[in-house]
């Protein structure tokens, strides 16, 4: 008998780690490379969110905690949800969690039946399907395209909602293409959700603050409010507080759907870290005037990377809404050959010989459910985002 569990077979391990893997090697060999994969902002977490969790311990805020977080937090969470969403919910409706992926892997563990269907928009974030897979779900990828601004639509939506489909998951800003939903474009949605009320929503604003050019955010139980008791909002502090290291995720949905989480999470976890969630009630209620102050250097950073790819001989880089990530088309370089005399047969192929020509690592978007693409992630100082830019132009150069 194999000594691994069966689920393992349903599994891949993350494309983003194996790409951020290889270039460590490189860089431990003495080779001068770039790394682009990499899906967290190079900004530190704010002091005064430092000082609130050296204080917690100072405090001996270090004990266990409310399995599903400490009423504090809950409160901010509430009143974050209330302030910037328009969302009601009661402290039994709200879950903390070991980051946002810990809080969508236990709601997909409380919901997910053999042969359940999740409605998956491609290209997306590598964890759904593979979360899915482990729950024993079925996830069903739904291709958007470049030509609709990678955004799920309305009849394709329809299409895909079977008597089995469980849950649809949105994740707006996306990682990996940075693409952000309108409103117009939610409501488009919602009313075909409406129509079906099997489906459940399972919404991922991880990147809810990381959106420019006055693009308003909003999320699907604001835009339609008859959904709010099938909608789980999930949201978290990685990535607009510079706290992914801390490790502190959260949701707002159903009182029912939030206590089987929390049961889950009792017997595998228990609490997250009492002195990050205390971090969190600083990030949450304290100061906010950092997030647009990054916000101009990311908008920044944008621009310079989706102009100069632009430049660049066989490329075409969307302009993208939000998250740190853009995410072009390599479809122009495909078949030609690399100076190593390497033929570039698909984008995978393509981000190899990037990385080992010049030293640039991205990953691919076959791993996001979309080629021949790739990912670049623009959280990262802007003269290397220059400098990589530069080489990728060379690289296309080079190609015949
Ligand atoms: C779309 C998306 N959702 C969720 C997460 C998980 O965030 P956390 O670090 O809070 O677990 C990430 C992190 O990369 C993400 O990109």
């Amino acid at each position: 008998m194999p000594f691994l569990a069966a689920a393992l077979d349903r599994v891949k391990p993350s494309a983003t780690i194996a790409v951020t893997d290889k270039a460590r090697v490189l860089k431990a060999a003495g080779r001068n490379v770039i790394g682009l994969g990499a899906g967290e902002p190079d900004f530190d977490t704010p002091d005064n969110i430092k000082q609130a969790a050296i204080k917690a311990i100072q405090d001996g805020k270090t004990k266990y905690t409310a399995v599903d977080g400490i009423p504090e937090l809950k409160e901010a969470i509430i009143a974050k949800f209330q302030r910037e969403n328009g969302l009601s919910y009661k402290p039994n409706q709200v879950i903390v969690g070991v980051g946002g992926k810990q809080v969508l892997y236990n709601a997909l563990m409380a919901t997910i039946n053999p042969g359940d269907e999740v409605i998956v928009p491609a290209p997306y974030w590598v964890s759904y399907p593979e979360m899915v897979a482990l729950a024993g779900g079925e996830p069903v990828s739904v291709v958007c395209t470049a030509e609709h601004g990678f955004k799920l639509q309305p009849q394709a939506l329809e299409k895909a909602i079977t008597p089995k489909t469980k849950w649809l998951i949105l994740n707006s800003p996306s990682n990996p293409t940075g693409a952000a939903y309108s409103k117009a474009e939610l409501k488009a949605l919602t009313d075909v959700l409406v129509r079906h009320p099997h489906v459940w929503i399972m919404t991922d604003d991880m990147y809810e603050h990381l959106v420019y050019d006055e693009f308003v955010f909003t999320t699907p139980a604001q835009v339609e409010p008859s959904l709010l008791d099938r909608t789980l909002t999930v949201n978290g502090v990685s990535k607009s507080y510079c706290m992914t290291g801390w490790r502190i995720g959260y949701a707002g949905g159903p009182a029912q759907l939030i206590k089987a989480m929390a049961t889950i999470q009792s017997q595998s976890t228990s609490n997250p870290c009492s002195i990050a969630q205390w971090a969190a009630v600083e990030a949450l209620n304290g100061p906010q005037d950092f997030i647009p102050k990054n916000n101009k250097i990311f908008k920044e950073r944008r621009d310079l990377v989706v102009s100069m790819l632009n430049q660049a001989s066989g490329i075409e880089c969307p302009r993208p809404e939000g998250a740190f990530y853009v995410y072009p088309s390599c479809a122009g370089t495909i078949g030609k050959t690399a100076p190593s005399g390497k033929v570039i047969e698909n984008d995978e192929a393509f981000v190899t010989e990037l990385l080992e020509a010049e030293g640039v690592a991205v990953v691919h978007g076959s791993a996001f459910g979309l080629g021949p693409a790739f990912r670049i992630s623009y959280a990262t100082k802007t003269s290397d985002l220059e400098d990589a830019c530069k080489r990728i132009q060379r690289f296309c150069g080079n190609l015949r």
